[in-house]
C-alpha cells in the first residue's frame, strides 16, 4: 500500500506541478492523417487457384460454403483443404465459445478474453489512434481464438437516444464515425482477420428491427447513414459486411439490390463477403442474386433448411438459380479465406494473443480517455486525498460488472475491475471507504427479446428504492467527508433487440441521488451508462457529474484514476444529451419508431445538426466534456483565402492550457455555409484534433479539411457537389462552445 501511496502522490505532484509557466511551444500538431490508416485491398492473386478449387466442388459442397453449418461457421470442404470460416462477436471482445448447434455455452477454460470498452466509450475518446489500438488489440484476440472474421465494428448512427444498441454503437455524427471506424477496421485486419462491418445499413432502431421498412431521402442516406460504411469499405478495405435485419425502401437489406449491388459493389468496389445478420435472410433466389453471400442464423429448424441450403440446391436443380451464380458467391468466400491466410500462405498468418497485460493496458488506455467530466462547479474533483479522510461509495455501479448482460454478445473475462475495487486499491490507507449499495437493479423484459418486436417494457423491474437502503446510504454519506454515487444503468436495461421506452433513470435511483445529496452537499454523481438519460434534476441539484461507460476490463481503474486526478479527463460526448426526449429530432418529428414503415422525417438534421439548426438547447451538447484544466483557443487562421475543389484547407489554431494540470483537449472544427442553394445544418463537424498541452503551455494545432469534404449530395445529379462561395469554419471544444471563426472561399 505504501508504494501505491508514493506512486499516487508522485503522479499527482507531476500533474499539479507542471504549473502555470507561460511557455509557448512551437510544436505544430497536425490532425492525424487518415491516410495513414489505409487498409490492404483484397488481393486477386489467388483467383486462378480459387477457380480451380471451385471447379472441383460438387454443387452441394459449394452451397455448404454459403450457409451456417454451426452457430458461427459455414461448412468447409475437407477433401479440398477448404476450412470452415470461423466467426465471432463482437464489439466488446471475443465472445465465449458456444455449442455448435445452440446458443448454449461450451464452458471452456481457455476462452476468457479481454473486455474492451463498448462503442460509445471508444467514440467518446475522439481518438483515431485509440480506435486503431482497439482494432489491433481485439484483432489479436480474434486470431488467438482461431477466428477468421470478427463480427465488428458496429457503428450505426445514433438516431434516437432510446436506441437499445446506443451503448454498442459509436455516435450521432457521420464524420466522427468514419474517422474512428477506418483505423479500427485497419487495426483488426492487420491481424489476418476480416472485420465484418455492421449493420449495413439504415438499421437505427431495435423496435420491429426484423420487419420495419426504413424510408429516407437519398441525400440523408448518403450524408448521414453511409459515410462510415463507405470509408470502411473504400479506405479501410473491410473484407466483410453484415446485412442488417430491417427493410430499406421495401426490400430487406439482405435482399436489397440497390444497397448490396449498386452502392456496395458497383460504386464502392467492394470485393469481400456479405454475411447476413443472424436469421436476416428471407428468400433464396432474391437474397443470393441481390448480393448476400453467406446466410447465418440460428439452428431452427436445421441448418439444412436455411434459405441458402437445401432450398438453394433445389432452386439450382429447378433452373431457377444458375450454378454460375452459386460459383460467384462460393469464390468470394474462398477469396476471403485466402486473404486472411486461412488458406494459401497459412504459415505466415498472425497468431495473435489473448487476455494479455498488453491488451488490458489497451483497454485501460481507451477507457481512461473516454470518461466525460460533465460538471465540476465546486472543484470537488480531482479528489484531494490530503484533505479527504473518508468517502462514501454508494450505488450498484460501484460493484457491478457489465461484460455480460441483456440480449446479444458479451464477453467472458477474468478481469473486470469495478470502481470500488479500484478505489480500494488506489486510495491511501488514511482514507476510509463507507460503502452502501443504494438500490437494486432488477430488470426483466416483458417479452422474450428475439426480433425486437416491441419497444421494451418490463415484466419485472424495480422502480422504487427500498427506504432501508436509502437510510443506509444516507448514513454512509453523513459520516463521510465526501460521497460518490455510482449510478446509471446496466446491460440488462440497455440492450440489443429492444429500445428503451423513455429517458428516465431506471430503478428509482433519482430518489437516492437526492437523499444522498441532502445528507452530504459534497456529492459527486458518476453515471455508468451507454446512452443519454434524463438527468435534468441531477444536473440542477449537483455540482459535480462524471459520465463513464460500459468501459471494459479496466473500466474501474480508469474511472478511479480520473477521480483521483492521475488521469485528467478528456472524453467528449459522442451524442447530444437532450433536455427532453421530444427535443430529439426523431421524436420532435414524431417519426420514431413508426409501424410497418418508419420515415426519417428529420432528414439530414440528425443529432446536434437538429438542435443547432432549430435553436433547441440541449442539456449537454455533442462534443462536450470538461477537463481539470481550462483551454483557450486563439489565432485561428487558414493557410489561404480561397481554394479550388482539389485542394486541402489547413486551419491552424493555438491551444493554450491555462490551468494547472497537463491535459488533452479536442479542438473541433465545424463548417457553416450561409446562402446555400440547399438545406444546410447550422454546422457540421469536418475536422478535429485531440492534443496534449502541458499546463501553462500553448500548442499550434493544424486541422486539415479536404475541400471535397464540404460537398453535399445532390440527388439530381446523383453525385457530390461542392458549392462555390464562402464557408465559415467554427472552432471550439464542443458543438456549442465556439470561440474562433475563419472564413474561406471556394472558387
Ligand atoms: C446481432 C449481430 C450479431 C449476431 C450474432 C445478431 O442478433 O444483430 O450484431 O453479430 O446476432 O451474434
Amino acid at each position: 500500500m505504501k508504494n501505491k501511496i508514493l506512486c499516487l502522490s508522485a503522479a499527482l505532484v507531476l500533474i499539479m506541478a507542471s504549473c502555470k509557466e507561460d511557455k509557448t511551444s512551437n510544436d505544430t500538431v497536425a490532425q492525424p492523417e487518415t491516410a495513414q490508416y489505409k487498409g490492404t485491398p483484397m488481393s486477386d492473386e489467388f483467383d486462378a487457384k480459387i477457380d480451380s478449387i471451385v471447379g472441383q466442388m460438387t454443387l452441394e459442397e459449394k452451397i455448404g460454403l454459403l450457409h451456417g453449418y454451426s452457430m458461427f461457421t459455414n461448412e468447409g470442404v475437407e477433401r479440398l483443404g477448404v476450412p470452415e470460416l470461423h466467426m465471432a462477436d463482437g464489439p466488446l471482445g471475443i465472445r465465449e465459445e458456444l455449442q455448435r448447434m445452440s446458443w448454449a455455452k461450451l464452458g471452456l477454460d481457455n476462452d476468457f478474453a479481454t473486455y474492451y470498452p463498448a462503442g460509445a466509450g471508444l467514440s467518446a475518446t475522439w481518438s483515431p489512434e485509440l480506435a486503431h489500438t482497439f482494432g489491433r488489440s481485439i484483432g489479436e484476440e480474434a486470431r488467438a481464438r482461431g477466428k477468421d472474421v470478427l463480427l465488428a465494428p458496429a457503428f450505426n448512427i445514433i438516431r434516437t437516444p432510446l436506441g437499445g444498441r446506443t451503448y454498442e454503437y459509436m455516435t450521432e455524427d457521420p464524420f466522427l464515425n468514419k474517422t474512428l471506424i477506418v483505423p479500427y477496421v485497419v487495426g483488426v485486419q492487420e491481424n489476418n482477420v476480416a472485420a465484418c462491418i455492421k449493420h449495413y445499413a439504415a438499421n437505427n432502431q431495435e423496435t420491429n428491427r426484423g420487419t420495419v421498412n426504413v424510408l429516407m431521402d437519398e441525400r440523408t442516406l448518403r450524408e448521414i447513414y453511409l459515410p462510415a460504411f463507405h470509408d470502411a469499405v473504400v479506405k479501410a478495405n473491410a473484407y466483410s459486411v453484415m446485412g442488417a435485419y430491417n427493410k430499406f425502401r421495401g426490400d430487406y437489406l439482405c435482399e436489397n439490390p440497390y444497397m448490396l449491388q449498386d452502392v456496395l459493389r458497383d460504386e464502392w468496389g467492394f470485393k469481400g463477403v456479405v454475411i447476413s445478420d443472424w436469421d436476416a435472410v428471407h428468400t433464396t433466389k432474391k437474397a443470393l442474386e441481390a448480393g448476400t453471400d453467406l446466410e447465418m442464423g440460428t439452428n431452427a429448424p436445421s441448418f439444412d433448411e436455411f434459405w441458402f441450403a437445401n432450398p438453394l440446391i433445389q432452386a439450382v436443380k429447378d433452373g431457377k438459380v444458375t450454378e454460375a451464380e452459386v460459383d460467384v458467391h462460393a469464390k468470394r468466400i474462398l477469396k476471403l479465406l485466402f486473404n486472411v491466410k486461412a488458406m494459401g500462405n497459412t504459415d505466415s498468418r498472425a497468431e495473435g494473443s489473448l487476455a494479455t497485460e498488453v491488451h488490458y493496458k489497451d483497454a485501460y488506455n481507451i477507457a481512461a480517455e473516454s470518461v466525460v467530466l460533465l460538471k465540476n462547479n465546486e472543484s470537488l474533483l480531482p479528489l484531494n486525498t490530503q484533505e479527504v479522510k473518508s468517502i462514501a461509495v454508494i450505488g450498484p455501479n460501484a460493484t457491478a460488472k457489465h461484460a455480460q448482460g441483456g440480449f446479444g454478445a458479451g464477453v467472458k473475462t477474468k478481469r473486470e475491475v469495478t470502481p470500488l475495487e479500484a478505489l480500494k486499491a488506489k486510495l491511501p490507507e488514511s482514507v476510509t471507504i463507507n460503502y452502501a449499495e443504494g438500490y437494486k437493479t432488477l430488470f426483466k423484459p416483458k417479452k422474450e427479446m428475439k426480433f425486437g418486436e416491441v419497444t421494451q417494457e418490463a415484466k419485472e423491474t424495480v422502480t422504487d428504492v427500498d427506504p432501508k437502503m436509502i437510510a443506509e446510504a444516507v448514513e454512509a454519506a453523513k459520516k463521510s467527508d465526501i460521497a460518490i454515487l455510482f449510478v446509471g444503468a446496466n446491460r440488462d436495461y440497455e440492450t440489443e433487440a429492444s429500445d428503451r421506452i423513455d429517458l428516465s433513470l431506471p430503478f428509482g435511483q433519482e430518489k437516492l441521488i437526492t437523499a444522498v445529496k441532502a445528507a452530504n452537499p459534497k456529492t459527486i454523481v458518476v453515471f455508468v451508462a451507454g446512452a443519454p438519460y434524463d438527468i435534468n434534476n441531477v444536473e440542477k441539484e449537483n455540482s459535480t457529474i462524471v459520465w463513464s461507460w460500459y468501459n471494459g476490463s479496466e473500466g474501474g481503474n480508469a474511472l478511479a484514476d480520473v477521480l483521483l486526478g492521475t488521469v485528467n479527463p478528456s472524453g467528449k460526448l459522442p451524442w447530444t444529451m437532450p433536455k427532453q426526449l421530444s427535443d430529439s429530432p426523431a421524436h420532435a418529428t414524431n417519426s420514431f419508431p413508426g409501424e410497418d414503415t418508419v420515415t426519417y422525417q428529420e432528414g439530414i438534421l440528425v443529432g446536434y445538426r437538429w438542435f443547432d439548426t432549430k435553436n433547441v438547447e440541449p442539456l449537454y451538447p455533442f462534443g462536450y466534456g470538461l477537463s481539470y484544466s481550462d483551454f483557450e483557443l486563439a489565432n485561428a487562421t487558414a493557410n489561404k483565402k480561397s481554394y479550388n475543389e482539389d485542394e486541402t484547407i489547413a486551419v491552424t489554431i493555438d491551444v493554450k492550457n491555462t490551468g494547472n494540470h497537463d491535459g488533452k483537449e479536442v479542438v473541433q472544427l465545424y463548417v457553416s455555409k450561409a446562402k446555400s442553394a440547399v438545406e444546410r445544418a447550422a454546422k457540421e463537424l469536418k475536422g478535429f484534433n485531440k492534443v496534449l498541452v502541458k499546463a501553462g503551455n500553448s500548442k499550434k494545432v493544424t486541422i486539415k479539411v479536404p475541400v471535397k469534404e464540404l460537398a453535399y449530395y445532390d440527388k439530381n445529379s446523383k453525385g457530390w457537389v461542392v458549392e462555390k462561395g464562402d464557408y465559415t469554419f467554427k472552432l471550439g471544444n464542443s458543438s456549442k462552445n465556439i470561440t474562433q471563426e475563419v472564413t474561406v472561399t471556394i472558387q
